[in-house]
């Protein structure tokens, strides 16, 4: 649904965005990751007409965002970083307006108003208050719903959780989610790489302009280090002979702190069979179980640091754990 090749902008001295290919299958959700100043609201803003690329194409549901700027309008929503409501308006009154901008008949707007006001918490007295009595996170509720009027088959979302508490946060999660398992295709950029590993399909992650890598949150994750098998003994007594079957194994060294045995799980999910069922024939008890994966953090702060991603491959696992 969405298509990028080459895509290049710059302004003045400033190279935003530096050749950015990615691909968006429809009906899935791509995470656009980076620190501030990246590039992820002037790819935002290329992909949805607002801005020309110096070079490189993009297209959205078949159609070239510069050539065929007018066939892409009527297919997408956007929800930019920076909310687009009208503060003397109503929420009901901002929606509404929206619907008419985009031809719903009359009647027809004030359902659908009333609809995403009620879908984003928003339908309680507060729908009828000028947006200027609104918090923060009321005015991005109320955008992110705007975007959503002319139900869009590709919506892009400029950071559109940042300053929500938990509980709108979930909300829009949940909208998102319900959105994606309809058929839209949703573009978001985001801060938080908890919401990428929840919500995106596909990550792609910038530095300075660049695509630093690209992939599945477990691909990306992956690439990091390997996950850690962790184990809690009901006694402290077995963990001499606990740590020998489990180095033996994984074929790797055990970390230990009190009950806590700590390995890279290096052979994948039959290691982990193998370990567990020699310390259950050992008679060692079992308090907990659990295996950690690298975070998106790690990845993020790995990716993303001055050195930047040298893209050889050197941080792939393969080489963890065979301490042997
Ligand atoms: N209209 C503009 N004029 C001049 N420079 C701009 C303009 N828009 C963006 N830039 C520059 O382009 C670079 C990328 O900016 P962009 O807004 O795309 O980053 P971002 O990844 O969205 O950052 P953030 O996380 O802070 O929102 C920055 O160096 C920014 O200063
Ligand atoms: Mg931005």
């Amino acid at each position: 649904m969405i298509v990028a090749e080459g895509l290049t902008r710059s302004f003045g001295d400033t190279r935003a965005v530096r050749g950015v290919d990615f691909e968006v299958p429809e009906a899935t959700v791509l995470g656009l990751l980076g620190p501030n100043g990246s590039g992820k609201t002037t790819i935002v803003r290329m992909l949805t007409t607002a801005l020309p690329p110096d070079s490189g194409t993009a297209r959205v549901g078949g159609h070239d965002v510069v050539t065929e700027a007018g066939a892409v309008r009527p297919m997408i929503g956007l929800a930019g970083q920076y909310a687009a409501v009208d503060e003397n308006l109503t929420g009901r009154e901002n929606l509404e307006m929206v619907a008419r901008l985009y031809h719903l008949p009359r009647v027809e707007a004030r359902l659908r108003a009333a609809e995403l006001l009620d879908r984003f918490d928003l339908a309680d007295e507060a729908a009828d208050r000028p947006v200027k009595t609104y918090s923060g996170g009321m005015r991005r509720r109320l955008d992110v719903a705007a975007s959503l009027t002319s139900d869009p088959r590709v919506l892009f979302l400029d950071e559109p959780t940042t300053g929500l508490d938990p509980r709108s946060r979930q909300t829009l999660w949940d909208v998102i989610e319900e959105l994606v398992a309809a058929g839209t295709t949703v573009l978001l950029t985001t801060q938080y790489l908890e919401e990428a590993d929840h919500l995106a399909d596909n990550i792609v992650v910038l530095d300075h302009g660049r695509v630093v890598a690209a992939g599945t949150p477990a691909e990306l994750k992956r690439r990091v280090g390997s996950s850690v098998l962790v184990l809690i003994l009901t006694s402290e007594a077995m963990v001499p002979s606990a740590v020998a079957i489990v180095e033996e194994s994984c074929g790797c060294r055990a970390e230990v702190s009190g009950t806590e045995i700590s390995v890279p799980v290096s052979g994948g999910p039959a290691m982990i069979t193998r370990t567990l069922r020699g310390l259950e024939d050992a008679g060692v008890g079992l308090a907990d179980i659990a295996v950690h994966e690298p975070t998106l953090d790690d990845v993020f702060l790995s990716l993303t640091t001055e050195d930047g991603f040298d893209g050889s491959g050197s941080s792939a696992p393969d080489t963890g754990g065979n301490g042997r």
